[in-house]
């Protein structure tokens, strides 16, 4: 990037402090927001940029925050630090760099849906950064940009960091609001869906890190010229996370639609050793394995590009598996991550982890036949659409698409052991 929106600090040295981030624009757009825009106006740009969501589903931001139930109040924001994808750590360098832009996106999102309060919720194991936030917060309201009677307009806004106990389950929008409120992060039943029935049973919006990140230069350059980044229907840009068998791993931000291609080769260096790239995972350990062919190569990473080559985009960590890696092995890897983090709501959830991690062990371990791998692709077609939150799809995913689409690993790794049984 000749200029980036979001990884600021990798140009602007220490933006991190108040000073220098006030230097470059900062708190200019949550000013201008407060004193001279209805919070309406505030929707409306975000949802002229285009911005889609970034913590996975890509949903349409300013659509989300004009869905907040009017009827009911106090409002709520909730930004979701959970971050706990395998393969995603965009979130993590933002807050830990930039993190007025991000606080600043939170508290424009307050305003937008007139919220007096806006939540922080941070997976366990980023203790530290919680407590580097509340320093940042305790300068905002010491600046007199939170508090009471913001720049003498009646509106007050006050921010809270929590932190979870380092759940996969507790990025899951509903599971999080449960969790804080203090009970065990479950998914709730939807609808009705956290802009109608959200925090406290309050209209919510919940929205990623990188998301909110996006909003102060929207607000301050227009929605035009951040329309100016991505593609049409995946506008901006983008903090892909590369990781796996690639030379160099890291937080690359690049506009939507840059090609797989040009991310491994170009801004990754390409594959230690020289050796072959042979699948993707673009959205981490939820992810399909797309097969990486020149066409996989040559797509453009946006919403609706990648489905295309049967993945989905997800929150963009780009997992890179070259030629060494065996595909049942990986896939035992994956679900012995789901089967420890499905909440056991489910049971098709709870149930089927369980089963799949020791059928993918015994195909790893060389002990199963090809019945197992098909009783394998049944256990995963049970669960599918059965559940109340995406986890146990997300689990599935890497176990459907590695046997289709990698069938001669597993041909491979039943191969022994059918021999064995058929000898007389
Ligand atoms: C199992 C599971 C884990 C999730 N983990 C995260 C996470 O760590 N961070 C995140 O922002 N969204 C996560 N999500 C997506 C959230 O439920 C929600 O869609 C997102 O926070 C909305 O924000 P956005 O519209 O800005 O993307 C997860 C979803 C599921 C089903």
């Amino acid at each position: 990037m000749s200029e980036y929106l979001l990884l600021r600090h990798r140009q602007i040295p220490d933006i991190g402090n108040l000073t220098v981030y006030r230097q470059n624009e900062g708190f200019q757009a949550f000013h201008k927001a407060v004193t001279s825009m209805k919070p309406e106006e505030v929707t409306e740009v975000v949802k002229a940029s285009g911005l889609r969501g970034r913590g996975g589903a890509g949903f349409p931001t300013g659509l989300k925050w004009s869905f907040i139930d009017k009827n009911k109040w106090p409002h709520y924001v909730v930004a979701n630090a959970d971050e706990s994808e395998p393969g995603t750590f965009k979130d993590r360098e933002i807050m830990e760099n930039n993190p007025f832009q991000f606080l600043e996106g939170v508290m424009l999102c307050a305003y937008a849906i007139q919220a007096n309060v806006a939540y922080i919720y941070l997976r366990g194991e980023f203790w530290q950064i919680a407590a580097h936030l509340d320093r940042k917060i305790a300068e905002l309201h010491s600046a007199g940009l939170l508090g009471d009677n913001l720049f003498g307009t009646g509106y007050s806004l006050r921010l809270y960091t929590h932190l979870g106990a380092g759940a996969y389950i507790c990025g899951e929008e509903t599971a999080m609001l449960e969790s804080l409120e203090g009970k065990l992060g479950q998914p709730r039943l939807r609808p009705p869906f956290p802009p109608s029935f959200g925090l406290y049973g309050m209209p919510t919006v919940v929205n990623n890190v990188e998301t909110l990140t996006n909003v102060p230069l929207i607000i301050e350059k227009g929605a035009a010229w951040y329309r100016g980044y991505g593609t049409e229907k995946s506008a901006g840009v983008k903090i892909f996370s590369l990781s796996g068998c690639v030379n160099k791993p890291g937080n690359y931000e690049l506009p939507l639609g840059t090609t797989f291609r040009e991310l491994i080769y170009e801004h990754g260096g390409g594959i230690p050793g020289g050796r072959q790239i042979k699948a993707i995972m673009p959205a981490g350990a939820s992810s399909s394995l797309i097969v990486a062919n020149e066409q996989a190569l040559d797509t453009p990473m946006d919403y609706e590009s990648v489905p295309a080559v049967g993945a989905q985009l997800g929150s963009a960590s780009v997992i890179i598996i070259d030629e060494s890696v065996d595909i049942p092995w990986l896939i035992n890897k994956t679900i012995h991550f789901f089967k420890h983090e499905s909440c056991g709501k489910c049971t098709p959830c709870r149930e089927g982890s369980y089963w799949m991690m020791h059928l993918t062990e015994r195909i790893d371990k060389g002990k199963a036949t090809w019945k197992d791998v098909e009783l394998l692709k049944d256990v995963a077609t049970q669960i599918r659409g059965k559940c109340l939150c995406a986890l146990g799809e997300f689990s599935i995913e890497a176990v459907l698409s590695g046997i289709d689409r990698f069938r001669q690993d597993f041909e491979a790794r039943v191969g022994a052991r059918e021999m064995i049984e058929t000898q007389p």
